[in-house]
């Protein structure tokens, strides 16, 4: 009888059993950190690009991309080895804040760097993903990755009109060897190391946000909000008035939800200022973000079918001049506990004089928009603390929010109405010109 071999391989250990899963882990690990970094820093291209088109294309990718990290942290949760924290590891944060750029870098350069350099890289690693991984073992992790590729095909297939006439060779060179030298976001590549010539632009000059929002080629003005028709597109008293004619309620409200385009800008800031947030607070942001996005598509797109030339509407940069001027926390509390927070009772006496005109789909937009706002003041409570502390706030929430509305009064007086009136009022939409449009 012979003696039983003796096996030469190691003895075995739990780590070494599972390392088929761990493998797998450490790669979805790897693409949560890039999705959720990809959330916190372009969401700074919204406000500095000009067209509104790219603003709202923005902020859909965002929360898509939000959701991708969500969807990757459930299912790393799944499996062992994926890990407690949801921090971003240095070497990736460092490349997404290098791509944010610098606050006089052109825009559409820095979209460049996010989506044709990042962006597919990140899906060449979901390729890899899907490459390496076995289909029918990891079947969760596989239908999730298939569905990421056909989101990150898409998103490129979106931006490609935005990219048409942008030099940014340059830019993508640089942001192509920060990412050789990690051989791809998996390190499934061979590793290029960085040159000794290779210059972090953050270290020689780290991001602030613009003054100002960028609108691009539309006029703008410091507020639409007003008394005067003859000034003013939104005129406050004739909103509530019951002698309004409800089609210029319509139209008012319509440039009211298209200047929903201040909140994208401003909220847009708060994901870079608040680095170390949690993740699911960031998730709501991006959330929140999107949802203001669409709204004010609920008016850019419905005012040119009743009649307005969006030349003729000037964008109203008030809001985000002097919130800009706040840290990220009272940004996010002046936002939801007060201007959200405020605005249902006039908007339901609008929704009421609406409903008059029996138009659906006004009557669905307007429904839509008051469900969504009832969620962010939601999410206004929940993550207000939270910012609060994150930024070393330590005065009970309702004293920092009445403290913080008094100190935007007064900001509102030093970096409010500043923006004069890109178009004079004989071109300019106003009160005036809504009654002779909504009567035709
Ligand atoms: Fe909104
Ligand atoms: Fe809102």
């Amino acid at each position: 009888m012979s003696s039983p071999s003796v096996s030469t391989r190691p003895a075995p250990t739990a780590a070494g059993r599972m390392a088929a899963v761990s493998e797998m882990t450490r790669l979805l690990r790897l693409l949560f950190e890039v999705e959720r970094d990809f959330v916190r820093t372009a969401s700074t291209l919204v406000y500095r690009v000009g067209d509104p088109e790219l603003k709202y294309l923005v902020c859909q990718h965002v929360w898509e991309s939000a959701g991708h990290a969500r969807f990757l942290r459930e299912r790393g949760r799944e499996l062992t080895s994926f890990g407690t924290t949801e921090t971003v590891r240095d070497p990736i944060r460092r490349i997404f804040t290098e791509a944010v750029g610098s606050a006089a870098a052109n825009p559409l350069v820095l979209a460049a760097g996010f989506y044709e350099v990042l962006k597919p890289a990140l899906l060449a690693a979901y390729r890899h993903y899907l490459k390496v991984t076995d289909p029918l073992a990891d079947w969760p992790s596989k239908k999730l990755v298939e569905e990421f590729i056909a989101d990150e095909e898409r998103h490129l297939r979106e931006i490609a009109p935005y990219r048409q006439g942008v030099d940014a060779r340059e830019w993508k060179l640089h942001l192509t060897q920060a990412l050789d030298d990690l051989g791809g976001w998996l390190g499934q590549e061979t590793r290029l190391p960085l040159s000794a010539s290779f210059v972090w632009q953050q270290d020689k000059t780290p991001y602030s946000h613009p003054a100002t929002c960028n609108r691009g080629k539309y006029p703008v003005c410091s507020s639409v909000f007003g008394l005067d028709p003859q000034e003013d597109p939104i005129v406050r008293p004739w909103l509530v008035d019951p002698k309004t004619d409800a089609r210029v309620i319509r139209l008012m409200v319509y440039i009211w939800l298209m200047m929903e385009m201040d909140a994208i800008d401003y909220l847009a800031t708060v994901f870079i200022d608040t680095p170390t947030a949690p993740f699911d607070l960031h998730y709501d942001l991006a959330r929140h973000l999107w949802d203001e996005s669409r709204h004010s598509q609920f008016g850019f797109r419905q005012l040119p079918k009743l009649g307005v030339d969006l030349m003729t509407v000037e964008h109203s940069l008030d809001l985000y001049n002097i919130l800009v001027q706040m840290p990220p926390h009272e940004r996010y509390a002046m936002m939801t506990m007060e201007f959200e927070a405020n605005s249902f009772p006039t908007k339901a006496t609008v929704m009421d004089r609406v409903r008059e005109l029996n138009d659906f789909e006004a009557d669905t937009l307007l429904a839509f928009d008051r469900n969504d706002e009832q969620n962010h003041v939601r999410y206004g409570h929940r993550w207000l603390p939270e910012m609060m502390a994150l930024c070393g706030e330590q005065r009970p929430t309702e004293e920092f929010v009445a403290a913080t509305r008094e100190k935007f009064t007064r900001l509102a007086g030093l970096y409010g109405g500043r923006t004069p009136h890109s178009l004079p009022r004989e071109r300019r939409l106003t009160g005036e010109k809504l009654r002779k449009l909504a009567s035709v």
